[in-house]
Protein backbone atom coordinates (compact mmCIF):
# COMPACT_ATOMS: atom_id res chain seq x y z
CA UNK A 1 0.00 0.00 0.00
CA UNK A 2 1.37 3.48 -0.69
CA UNK A 3 2.41 5.15 2.45
CA UNK A 4 -0.10 8.43 2.20
CA UNK A 5 -3.18 6.09 1.10
CA UNK A 6 -6.19 7.53 2.70
CA UNK A 7 -4.49 10.69 3.99
CA UNK A 8 -5.81 14.39 2.74
CA UNK A 9 -3.01 16.65 1.83
CA UNK A 10 -3.54 20.45 1.28
CA UNK A 11 -0.41 22.30 -0.72
CA UNK A 12 -0.44 26.11 -1.36
CA UNK A 13 0.94 27.67 -3.82
CA UNK A 14 0.83 24.02 -5.70
CA UNK A 15 -0.21 25.61 -9.36
CA UNK A 16 3.44 25.48 -10.41
CA UNK A 17 6.78 25.25 -9.50
CA UNK A 18 8.26 23.86 -5.79
CA UNK A 19 4.11 23.56 -4.68
CA UNK A 20 3.62 21.58 -8.15
CA UNK A 21 6.12 19.16 -7.36
CA UNK A 22 4.90 18.39 -4.21
CA UNK A 23 1.48 18.02 -4.87
CA UNK A 24 2.66 15.48 -7.26
CA UNK A 25 4.90 13.51 -5.10
CA UNK A 26 2.04 13.14 -2.36
CA UNK A 27 -0.46 12.19 -4.87
CA UNK A 28 1.95 9.44 -6.34
CA UNK A 29 2.25 8.38 -2.86
CA UNK A 30 -1.26 7.84 -2.56
CA UNK A 31 -2.95 11.04 -0.92
CA UNK A 32 -5.85 13.35 -2.19
CA UNK A 33 -4.20 16.42 -2.37
CA UNK A 34 -5.80 19.95 -2.72
CA UNK A 35 -3.95 21.88 -5.12
CA UNK A 36 -4.10 25.60 -3.78
CA UNK A 37 -2.80 29.13 -5.87
CA UNK A 38 -4.17 32.52 -6.53
CA UNK A 39 -3.55 31.06 -10.15
CA UNK A 40 -2.57 28.09 -12.33
CA UNK A 41 -4.38 25.68 -9.92
CA UNK A 42 -6.87 24.21 -12.66
CA UNK A 43 -4.42 23.71 -15.28
CA UNK A 44 -2.13 21.99 -12.45
CA UNK A 45 -5.20 19.60 -11.64
CA UNK A 46 -5.86 18.83 -14.69
CA UNK A 47 -2.54 18.17 -15.75
CA UNK A 48 -2.20 15.52 -11.84
CA UNK A 49 -5.69 13.73 -12.57
CA UNK A 50 -5.03 13.13 -16.27
CA UNK A 51 -2.23 11.07 -15.04
CA UNK A 52 -4.77 9.12 -12.65
CA UNK A 53 -4.14 11.19 -9.18
CA UNK A 54 -6.97 11.76 -6.68
CA UNK A 55 -6.51 15.54 -7.08
CA UNK A 56 -8.62 18.62 -6.46
CA UNK A 57 -8.16 21.96 -7.51
CA UNK A 58 -9.27 25.26 -4.98
CA UNK A 59 -8.86 28.49 -5.56
CA UNK A 60 -7.56 29.92 -1.97
CA UNK A 61 -5.31 33.28 -1.38
CA UNK A 62 -3.51 33.10 2.36
CA UNK A 63 -3.71 36.54 2.26
CA UNK A 64 -7.36 36.23 2.45
CA UNK A 65 -8.96 35.31 5.78
CA UNK A 66 -12.30 34.53 4.12
CA UNK A 67 -10.46 32.40 1.06
CA UNK A 68 -8.39 30.33 3.55
CA UNK A 69 -11.58 29.71 5.74
CA UNK A 70 -13.13 29.12 2.71
CA UNK A 71 -10.74 26.58 1.42
CA UNK A 72 -10.74 24.13 4.48
CA UNK A 73 -14.19 24.81 4.74
CA UNK A 74 -14.32 23.54 1.24
CA UNK A 75 -11.99 20.42 2.22
CA UNK A 76 -13.81 19.35 5.12
CA UNK A 77 -17.02 18.85 3.95
CA UNK A 78 -15.47 17.21 0.88
CA UNK A 79 -13.14 14.73 2.17
CA UNK A 80 -14.30 14.98 5.91
CA UNK A 81 -10.34 15.62 7.37
CA UNK A 82 -7.01 17.70 6.62
CA UNK A 83 -3.57 15.49 7.49
CA UNK A 84 -1.02 16.88 5.65
CA UNK A 85 -0.50 20.81 5.22
CA UNK A 86 1.91 22.34 3.56
CA UNK A 87 2.70 25.94 3.53
CA UNK A 88 4.16 26.31 0.00
CA UNK A 89 2.84 29.66 -1.24
CA UNK A 90 5.37 32.92 -1.33
CA UNK A 91 6.48 35.54 -2.47
CA UNK A 92 9.56 34.18 -4.32
CA UNK A 93 10.49 33.43 -7.58
CA UNK A 94 9.34 36.62 -9.08
CA UNK A 95 11.59 38.71 -6.98
CA UNK A 96 14.22 40.40 -8.40
CA UNK A 97 17.84 41.19 -5.99
CA UNK A 98 18.05 45.02 -5.09
CA UNK A 99 19.53 46.55 -2.34
CA UNK A 100 18.20 47.42 0.75
CA UNK A 101 18.34 50.95 0.93
CA UNK A 102 16.33 50.69 -2.09
CA UNK A 103 12.95 48.50 -0.64
CA UNK A 104 10.16 50.51 0.74
CA UNK A 105 7.59 49.36 3.83
CA UNK A 106 5.35 47.93 1.27
CA UNK A 107 7.78 45.32 -0.04
CA UNK A 108 8.14 44.20 3.78
CA UNK A 109 4.34 43.97 3.80
CA UNK A 110 3.36 42.43 1.11
CA UNK A 111 6.14 39.91 1.66
CA UNK A 112 5.47 39.52 5.39
CA UNK A 113 1.15 39.29 4.29
CA UNK A 114 2.00 36.36 1.99
CA UNK A 115 5.15 34.29 3.67
CA UNK A 116 4.77 34.67 6.75
CA UNK A 117 1.31 35.86 8.05
CA UNK A 118 0.14 33.32 4.90
CA UNK A 119 1.52 30.47 6.70
CA UNK A 120 -0.17 31.77 10.36
CA UNK A 121 -3.89 32.14 8.92
CA UNK A 122 -3.68 28.56 7.20
CA UNK A 123 -2.32 26.92 10.61
CA UNK A 124 -4.56 28.36 12.45
CA UNK A 125 -7.86 27.41 9.78
CA UNK A 126 -6.56 23.67 9.85
CA UNK A 127 -5.38 23.25 13.45
CA UNK A 128 -9.37 22.75 15.39
CA UNK A 129 -9.82 19.84 12.23
CA UNK A 130 -6.20 18.21 13.09
CA UNK A 131 -6.45 18.56 17.10
CA UNK A 132 -9.88 17.10 16.48
CA UNK A 133 -8.16 14.37 14.65
CA UNK A 134 -5.41 13.81 17.40
CA UNK A 135 -3.18 13.61 14.50
CA UNK A 136 -1.62 15.94 11.92
CA UNK A 137 1.33 17.15 9.81
CA UNK A 138 2.48 20.72 9.21
CA UNK A 139 5.27 21.66 6.32
CA UNK A 140 6.76 24.90 6.21
CA UNK A 141 8.70 25.96 2.90
CA UNK A 142 11.45 27.70 4.49
CA UNK A 143 14.78 28.68 2.64
CA UNK A 144 18.31 27.91 3.29
CA UNK A 145 18.88 32.42 2.50
CA UNK A 146 17.70 32.63 5.93
CA UNK A 147 20.64 30.97 7.25
CA UNK A 148 23.18 32.64 5.03
CA UNK A 149 24.63 35.95 4.32
CA UNK A 150 22.07 36.52 1.31
CA UNK A 151 22.23 39.65 0.14
CA UNK A 152 19.50 41.73 -1.95
CA UNK A 153 16.46 40.32 -0.85
CA UNK A 154 16.73 41.28 2.67
CA UNK A 155 12.52 41.37 3.07
CA UNK A 156 12.71 37.57 1.68
CA UNK A 157 15.17 36.55 3.72
CA UNK A 158 13.72 37.92 6.90
CA UNK A 159 10.46 36.44 5.80
CA UNK A 160 11.70 33.28 5.58
CA UNK A 161 13.89 33.42 9.05
CA UNK A 162 10.86 33.85 10.34
CA UNK A 163 8.92 30.56 9.12
CA UNK A 164 11.52 29.00 10.95
CA UNK A 165 11.10 30.62 14.29
CA UNK A 166 7.80 30.01 13.77
CA UNK A 167 7.40 26.43 12.96
CA UNK A 168 9.24 26.01 16.38
CA UNK A 169 6.55 27.33 18.46
CA UNK A 170 4.15 25.94 16.48
CA UNK A 171 5.77 22.86 16.88
CA UNK A 172 5.66 23.36 20.71
CA UNK A 173 1.92 24.40 21.25
CA UNK A 174 0.92 21.69 18.79
CA UNK A 175 2.71 18.63 20.36
CA UNK A 176 -0.02 18.18 22.56
CA UNK A 177 -2.63 16.95 20.05
CA UNK A 178 0.03 15.22 18.13
CA UNK A 179 0.68 17.90 15.65
CA UNK A 180 4.03 17.77 13.89
CA UNK A 181 5.60 20.95 12.27
CA UNK A 182 8.66 20.87 10.55
CA UNK A 183 10.26 22.80 8.07
CA UNK A 184 12.11 22.89 5.08
CA UNK A 185 15.22 24.81 4.00
CA UNK A 186 15.70 24.43 0.59
CA UNK A 187 18.97 25.92 -2.00
CA UNK A 188 18.22 27.69 -4.95
CA UNK A 189 15.98 26.12 -6.64
CA UNK A 190 15.46 25.79 -10.63
CA UNK A 191 11.66 26.19 -10.62
CA UNK A 192 10.14 27.13 -13.41
CA UNK A 193 9.60 30.65 -12.36
CA UNK A 194 13.52 30.71 -11.24
CA UNK A 195 14.54 29.49 -14.80
CA UNK A 196 12.53 32.12 -16.70
CA UNK A 197 14.29 35.19 -14.61
CA UNK A 198 18.34 35.58 -15.88
CA UNK A 199 18.22 38.25 -12.76
CA UNK A 200 17.98 35.47 -10.34
CA UNK A 201 19.93 32.75 -12.09
CA UNK A 202 22.92 35.01 -12.79
CA UNK A 203 22.36 36.38 -8.84
CA UNK A 204 22.58 32.90 -7.48
CA UNK A 205 22.46 30.05 -9.47
CA UNK A 206 26.15 29.41 -9.92
CA UNK A 207 26.96 30.62 -6.87
CA UNK A 208 24.55 28.09 -5.18
CA UNK A 209 26.22 25.07 -6.96
CA UNK A 210 29.86 25.86 -6.37
CA UNK A 211 28.96 26.36 -2.89
CA UNK A 212 27.37 23.08 -2.02
CA UNK A 213 29.14 19.61 -1.48
CA UNK A 214 26.87 18.28 -4.63
CA UNK A 215 27.73 19.98 -7.85
CA UNK A 216 24.58 20.33 -9.57
CA UNK A 217 21.96 22.31 -9.42
CA UNK A 218 18.47 21.81 -6.83
CA UNK A 219 15.47 20.97 -8.59
CA UNK A 220 11.42 20.99 -7.02
CA UNK A 221 11.78 16.97 -6.74
CA UNK A 222 14.53 17.35 -4.58
CA UNK A 223 12.15 19.21 -2.10
CA UNK A 224 9.18 17.37 -2.69
CA UNK A 225 11.34 14.22 -1.58
CA UNK A 226 11.59 15.61 1.84
CA UNK A 227 8.30 16.87 1.90
CA UNK A 228 7.14 12.87 1.28
CA UNK A 229 9.42 12.14 4.15
CA UNK A 230 8.36 14.66 6.51
CA UNK A 231 4.86 13.87 6.02
CA UNK A 232 5.03 9.97 5.83
CA UNK A 233 5.26 7.36 8.60
CA UNK A 234 8.61 7.35 8.86
CA UNK A 235 8.96 10.69 10.34
CA UNK A 236 6.40 10.08 12.92
CA UNK A 237 9.19 11.51 15.85
CA UNK A 238 10.44 14.63 14.53
CA UNK A 239 9.01 17.94 15.22
CA UNK A 240 10.30 21.79 15.09
CA UNK A 241 13.24 20.93 12.78
CA UNK A 242 14.61 22.63 9.73
CA UNK A 243 15.71 20.13 7.34
CA UNK A 244 18.48 21.37 5.12
CA UNK A 245 17.73 19.91 1.79
CA UNK A 246 19.87 21.72 -0.15
CA UNK A 247 23.41 19.45 -1.69
CA UNK A 248 25.23 20.18 1.47
CA UNK A 249 25.29 24.04 1.77
CA UNK A 250 24.14 25.19 5.41
CA UNK A 251 24.88 23.49 8.32
CA UNK A 252 22.96 24.25 11.27
N1 LIG B 1 13.14 28.46 -5.97
C1 LIG B 1 14.06 28.64 -5.00
O1 LIG B 1 15.26 28.85 -5.24
C2 LIG B 1 13.65 28.51 -3.56
C3 LIG B 1 14.66 28.35 -2.59
C4 LIG B 1 14.30 28.24 -1.25
C5 LIG B 1 12.96 28.27 -0.90
N2 LIG B 1 12.00 28.42 -1.86
C6 LIG B 1 10.61 28.46 -1.42
O2 LIG B 1 9.89 27.43 -2.07
C7 LIG B 1 8.53 27.84 -2.27
C8 LIG B 1 8.16 27.75 -3.74
O3 LIG B 1 9.11 28.46 -4.53
P1 LIG B 1 9.05 28.48 -6.13
O4 LIG B 1 10.44 28.68 -6.61
O5 LIG B 1 8.23 27.36 -6.64
O6 LIG B 1 8.32 29.90 -6.33
P2 LIG B 1 7.07 30.34 -7.18
O7 LIG B 1 7.03 31.84 -7.08
O8 LIG B 1 7.12 29.75 -8.54
O9 LIG B 1 5.86 29.69 -6.40
C9 LIG B 1 5.16 30.34 -5.39
C10 LIG B 1 3.70 29.99 -5.54
O10 LIG B 1 2.98 30.68 -4.52
C11 LIG B 1 1.81 31.22 -5.08
N3 LIG B 1 1.33 32.37 -4.32
C12 LIG B 1 1.84 33.62 -4.29
N4 LIG B 1 1.08 34.41 -3.52
C13 LIG B 1 0.06 33.63 -3.05
C14 LIG B 1 -1.05 33.87 -2.21
N5 LIG B 1 -1.29 35.09 -1.72
N6 LIG B 1 -1.88 32.85 -1.91
C15 LIG B 1 -1.65 31.60 -2.43
N7 LIG B 1 -0.62 31.32 -3.26
C16 LIG B 1 0.22 32.33 -3.56
C17 LIG B 1 2.22 31.63 -6.51
O11 LIG B 1 1.10 31.80 -7.36
C18 LIG B 1 3.12 30.47 -6.90
O12 LIG B 1 2.41 29.42 -7.52
C19 LIG B 1 8.45 29.26 -1.72
O13 LIG B 1 8.03 29.20 -0.36
C20 LIG B 1 9.89 29.73 -1.80
O14 LIG B 1 10.15 30.79 -0.90
C21 LIG B 1 12.32 28.53 -3.17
Amino acid sequence: MAKLEGACAVVTGAGRGIGFAVARRLAEEGAKVVISDVRGQEEAADMLAGAGHDVIAVQGDVTSEVSVDTLVDGVMSRFGHIDILVNNAAVAAELKPQPFEELIATDWHRIYDVNVVGIFRMCRAVSPHMRAAGAGRIINIASGAAFKATSGLMHYVASKGAVIAMTRSLASELAEDNILVNAIAPGFTLSERVQASPDLVDAFGKVAVSSRLLKRHELPADIANVVFFLAGPDASFITGQVLAADGGSVFH
